[in-house]
């Protein structure tokens, strides 16, 4: 039950961070409610047969692209016993058998294959009513936009083109304008809550501040142009920078005299920033989220989603896909590929969001009566034409408490 105020959260109480109650909660409403989570790029299944493993909140799911080229999900849970069926992160297989007892499945999830379903010799097996039809994978709704392909529980959702809305639509075709390949992946595991990722990725505040490479070699600063633009309902956001001229940001940063200006550093190789002009508008970084637990990333010339995936209440995993387009030319693929070393675990410019989000989680340990403060740029939950808010917090939190039921002091 959706609650119909919608006080404008300012204060996060800590417990929401590790009480296992809420979180499982949050894999009833969030991400098996009327939601549509991200879990592939429409190139990592180009072909028939191919499939790719992935995860709805906690729950694994298995994507597949059968026959006539139609994309299929279900979920990755043997109908006999429980276990996973499909063990490889991707591949290309014309069934799926699960290896506890072999029981094998349709790329639609129908079971297709039952060992000793007769018995041997009329003895065992399964009666005259066994019903295949009755127990294959259960499937779920799968929808690409742009690409991006998406599964939902929720029989009743809204379709995803709507879901994402037509605020956000338009910054995902920038960078999803013609197909893609893939370049690689990496995967982190980070012991803290999944939405303090998702604040992390929604707030500009700190990239300026933690992040000590992207302000020294000028890739993001607070005193760039940007902004930030929300949906109307407040849980998908969409983060801009653009550079403004060098000197007048330079002046900026050393007049407010923070730690993040260090003019005496220099790139032993500046090869790593040189970028080239591709999309429109130019921007040195967007970084888009699609509620609950997609990124979209491009920062320079590398371009990545990311997944959040929830482990528990106080772990989470991310996982980057890095990628190009099908027809790059071999300068901004070797560009694409040096960059990508900004970013994931040991990224220059994101190797600390990770660190941050556990001593967070380590700080707030057991404390069921704190709560976070979120009023930089006030207390609204809107777009705004500059960095130094939390509007997009504040935003996503309305929004997670509204439908969580969660009512903040
Ligand atoms: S658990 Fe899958 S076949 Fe038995
Ligand atoms: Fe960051």
């Amino acid at each position: 039950m959706i609650a119909p105020d919608a006080a404008i959260a300012t204060r996060v109480p800590y417990e929401v961070y590790f009480d296992a109650d809420i979180y499982a909660r949050e894999q009833e409403r969030i991400f098996r409610g009327p939601h549509w989570t991200y879990v592939a790029l429409d190139s990592e299944l180009p072909n028939p047969k191919d499939f790719k493993t992935s995860f709805l909140g906690d729950t694994p799911i298995v994507v597949t692209r059968a026959a006539d080229g139609e994309l299929h999900a279900f979920i990755n849970k043997c109908a006999h016993r429980g276990a996973l069926v499909c063990r490889e992160p991707r591949g290309n297989k014309a069934t799926h058998q699960c290896v506890y007892h072999q029981w094998s499945y349709d790329l639609a999830g129908n079971l297709i294959g039952v060992p000793f379903r007769r018995g041997i010799e009329g003895k065992g097996g399964y009666g005259p009513d066994f019903d295949t039809g009755a127990l294959g994978l259960t499937k779920l709704r799968v929808d690409a936009y742009s690409g991006l392909i998406f599964v939902t529980a929720d029989p009743e959702v809204e379709s995803l083109f709507d879901y994402i809305g037509p605020q956000m639509r338009p910054w995902i075709d920038r960078v999803y304008r013609k197909p893609t390949r893939i370049l690689g992946y990496t995967r982190q595991f980070v012991r803290a809550n999944w939405k303090l990722y998702a604040e992390n990725i929604r707030d500009p505040y700190h990239a300026s501040l933690l992040h000590l490479f992207h302000t020294t070699f000028g890739i993001y600063r607070s005193s760039q142009g940007g902004g930030i633009i929300l949906d109307e309902t407040g849980r998908h956001s969409f983060l801009r920078a653009f550079k403004r001229t060098e000197a007048e940001e330079t002046e900026s940063y050393k007049a407010a005299d923070l730690r993040t200006y260090k003019e005496e550093y220099s790139l032993e190789d500046p090869s790593l920033l040189r970028s080239r002009a591709e999309l429109t508008p130019e921007l040195t970084n967007s970084i888009q989220t699609i509620f609950p637990g997609l990124v979209l990333q491009q920062i320079a010339n590398t371009l990545a989603t990311r997944q959040i995936v929830p482990k528990g209440p106080n772990a989470y995993e991310l996982i980057f896909t890095y990628f190009g387009y099908a027809d790059d030319d071999d300068e901004i693929a070797a560009i694409r590929l040096k960059q990508a070393n900004l970013v994931g675990p040991g990224g220059y410019i994101s190797m600390e969001d990770g660190y941050a989000t556990e001593i967070v989680q380590q700080g707030i340990v057991e404390d069921r009566s704190g709560a976070s403060f979120m009023e930089l740029g006030g207390t609204t939950n809107e777009s705004d034409e500059n960095l130094i808010t939390e509007a997009s917090l504040r935003a996503f939190w309305t929004y997670y408490n509204r439908l969580m039921d969660i009512h903040a002091a």
